[in-house]
């Protein structure tokens, strides 16, 4: 009998497989209810007394040293790959990755930024969701205007709307920090209106402000004949007219000579030979008070542009749905050399 035990294990000892039928086989062989480790066990009663201690302890080593052989042998068969032959072939070329490109806004708004921080501007953000506070009663809004009427603004309740312009970030510049302050804020601002070629209910500005002691209108129109020689070209003339804003008194608007037709005359700037481009004014002295800047002390004037017309002068766009279909046609064509 323990003749028998010793073979056995012999045999569990030496056995090896490459396959889950033969360990299987080998299972029901040993372990299986005739498995030749299962009869020595119900041998048990023909096993003398004196012996039936040592038998039973040798047969449960036995019983142990069979089930982890299957074990070990099934856990090395999941480790091997399936096939040790590959079917890739390392011959057939890469495919090309795509390179996506910039998208004409953001190439237009960060080369009005550069242009800026050039001579001295920061750049600032706020928020898109904007309260009244910031974005009309801080800046000399009346009551009554009619920007603040529901039909141009997107309101979420009585004093939360989505920012109808930039020149919220103005007041969140000057409320946190005293002059000088020369401050760009790019970023997108929205509007109640109708979509179609020439409106949408988004679109990009950049807000620009400048405090100190002593700035003077001229002070602004030397930075804007600047940007614009920037812009659009060493030979590009500006001119500006008079306006109104609430924030800014005097207020204008500049107009740039058409870069399409050389001021010739073209539809786009309706044979004027003139294409307006911003607004702009000296910060009115209630703005600066209700932001907490004595209007004895400093002076300053701002600006803001649409980022969707300045793209429109430089490339040509007539459409403002273009920008935001997402048309990879349209896209593609804009890249950062590409005026
Ligand atoms: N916020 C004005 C708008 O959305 C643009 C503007 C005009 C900004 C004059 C200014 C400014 O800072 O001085 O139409």
């Amino acid at each position: 009998m323990f003749e028998d035990i010793k073979n056995i294990n012999h045999e569990v000892h030496n056995f090896k497989s490459k396959s889950s039928q033969e360990i299987e086989d080998f299972r029901i062989s040993y372990l299986g209810k005739k498995g030749k480790i299962t009869l020595l066990f119900n041998k048990f009663k023909e096993v003398p007394v004196s012996d039936k201690k040592e038998f039973g302890k040798q047969l449960n080593i036995l019983k142990t040293a069979a089930l982890d052989k299957i074990t070990t042998l099934k856990s090395s068969l999941n480790d091997r790959p399936k096939s040790s032959k590959s079917n890739l072939d390392y011959t057939i070329p890469g495919q090309p990755t795509e390179i996506g490109s910039r998208h004409p806004i953001t190439i237009i708004r960060d080369r009005i930024t550069n242009i800026f921080s050039q001579i001295g501007f920061n750049v600032s953000e706020g928020p898109e969701i904007e309260d009244d506070w910031h974005n009309f009663t801080a800046l000399n809004f009346p009551e009554e205007h009619p920007a603040r009427d529901m039909q141009d603004t997107f309101f979420i309740n009585k004093d939360i709307a989505l920012r109808t312009h930039t020149s919220s970030v103005q007041v969140r510049v000057m409320e946190n920090s005293q002059p000088p302050i020369r401050t760009i804020s790019p970023g997108r601002v929205y509007r109640n209106e109708a979509i179609s070629a020439r409106a949408h209910c988004f679109f990009h500005q950049v807000e620009g402000l400048y405090i100190d002691k002593d700035v003077s209108f001229a002070d602004m129109k030397q930075t804007l004949l600047y940007f614009t020689k920037a812009m659009f070209g060493n030979e590009t003339k500006i001119r500006l007219r008079p306006s109104y804003f609430p924030f800014t008194e005097p207020s204008a608007e500049v107009d740039v000579s058409c870069t399409i037709c050389n001021s010739k005359g073209c539809n786009v700037c309706k044979y004027s030979g003139w294409l307006e481009i911003m607004g702009c004014g000296m910060v009115d002295p209630n703005v600066l008070e209700n932001c907490k800047i004595d209007p004895d002390i400093y002076s300053g004037y701002a600006f803001g542009m649409g980022i969707e017309r300045i793209a429109q002068l430089i490339y040509e766009v007539n459409d403002l749905r273009l920008y935001s279909e997402n048309d990879l046609r349209f896209l593609k064509q804009f890249t950062t050399e590409s005026y």
